[in-house]
């Protein structure tokens, strides 16, 4: 494992702190969820408390160039307010540059400079040398905190590692490695994963790592329907990945091979209509009529996962167990959640993304041994994959 802050003296050093602060942001412009920001906050109140000049920064969104709308402005403020006195945010206009640099020489140990968004330059994403080497210039220490960007090798996530005299991972990451690395390396059995969400491409690859390592595999949501359909089940118009429905049949295989049992459902609350406006009805059965497709798990199928969960020692929940941002189609994935959210004696692990949207809504994240602040970081570090953001740590 790489070195924590906690190893290093960072009093009087310029502490370049990389942190994920890409959230989601209302018409106002509004954060309207805080959790990366909230998770960041050990870090960065740790650097000022040892006396670093503290430099934070972040991506947000996919800008192509500068765009005013994607500003890290709305984060600054909300730093700002959770920092509290005597603490100050300045936002500086870019990331690099000679107004940069000034702002950091000037900086007080009280003051906190928040680099603009980090992809108002293209060479960031690219990964550019020269770029990277123009982040260091303000840095004497990198701490790479950004578990949910630690899959992109970018200039300020893998790049400027070499440029540095410094390295070290932040209390996020050290805390999302840990609890995500148990999950492969020595989890507690018996080890429940509980997987849905839209595609089974998505997560086809996590499938086929956990396999080994798991006691049985829960699936849920859309992609359950291309498994029902790969075992020859009618699934009416419910979504399909027909160009996956091989690698399904692959899968079950390999888990049948492996004595693993995959639970798939076995009701549905299903509906002409996805919006949740057309009929809707439970379906008490595995098979869909024709023109119905399922939208959610079914009261008998959230019986028989939680049937699954309670003895579980170790569980992994990533993906929705149905469309839940449609209140009509949200039960299966709340039901889920609380189940999890309710078993003791168990190290409970929810991948980042949709599903902790859903543990956020549902007030369970603190039930939750721990709530991944990564979407694609934690799926591919599921998938048993170096991420580059780590990986620059090490070397
Ligand atoms: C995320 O939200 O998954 C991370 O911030 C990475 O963002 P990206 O997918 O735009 O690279």
């Amino acid at each position: 494992m790489a070195r924590s802050i906690d190893d290093l003296q960072l009093s009087g050093k310029r502490v370049f702190v990389r942190v994920d602060f890409n959230v989601p942001l209302d018409e106002h412009q509004k954060v309207t969820d805080d959790t990366r920001i909230r998770e960041a906050l050990p870090t960065l109140k740790r650097v000022l408390q040892l006396g670093g000049k503290l430099i934070v920064a972040s991506h947000l969104g996919r800008p192509k160039g500068v765009d005013p709308k994607l500003s890290l402005e709305p984060a600054a403020r909300v730093l700002s307010d959770a920092l509290g006195k005597p603490y100050e945010v300045l936002l500086a206009d870019d990331c690099v540059g000679d107004g940069v640099r000034k702002m950091v020489k000037d900086q007080t140990p009280t003051q906190v400079v928040l680099l603009e968004n980090l992809r108002f330059h293209k060479e960031e994403e690219a990964n550019d040398p020269a770029f990277a080497r123009e982040l260091a210039e303000n840095a004497d220490v990198w701490v790479m905190d950004a578990f949910g960007t630690a899959h992109r090798a970018h200039a300020s996530t893998a790049g400027m590692a070499p440029f540095v005299k410094e390295r070290a991972a932040g209390y996020l990451m050290v805390k999302e490695l840990e609890f995500l690395g148990k999950l492969l390396k020595s989890p507690a059995m018996p080890y429940v994963a509980v997987l849905g969400g839209a595609k089974v491409s998505d997560k086809m690859k996590v499938i086929e790592n956990l396999l080994p390592r798991i006691s049985s595999l829960i699936v849920g949501g859309a992609m359950a329907y291309t498994f029902l359909k790969a075992q020859g089940v009618e699934v009416g118009k419910s979504r399909v990945e027909t160009d996956k429905l091989d690698l399904a049949r692959r899968a079950l295989e390999a888990a049948e091979r492996l004595g693993k049992a995959v639970v798939l459902p076995i009701d549905h609350i299903a509906s002409t209509d996805p919006t949740g406006n057309g009929p809707i009805r439970e379906v008490k059965e595995r098979a869909l009529p024709t023109e119905m497709m399922g939208l959610d798990i079914g009261p008998r199928t959230r019986a028989l996962f939680a049937e699954h969960l309670r003895p579980a020692h170790t569980v992994l929940w990533n993906g929705p167990m149905g469309l839940f941002e449609v209140a009509a189609f949200s039960a299966g994935t709340k039901a889920v959640a609380e189940t999890i959210a309710g078993l003791r004696d168990a190290t409970t692990v929810v991948g980042g993304g949709d599903s902790a949207a859903a543990v956020q809504e549902f007030g369970l994240a603190k039930k939750m041994s721990h709530v991944s602040t990564g979407g694609g970081a934690s799926l591919e570090f599921l998938e048993g994959k170096e991420l580059p953001g780590v990986k620059a740590l090490e070397s």
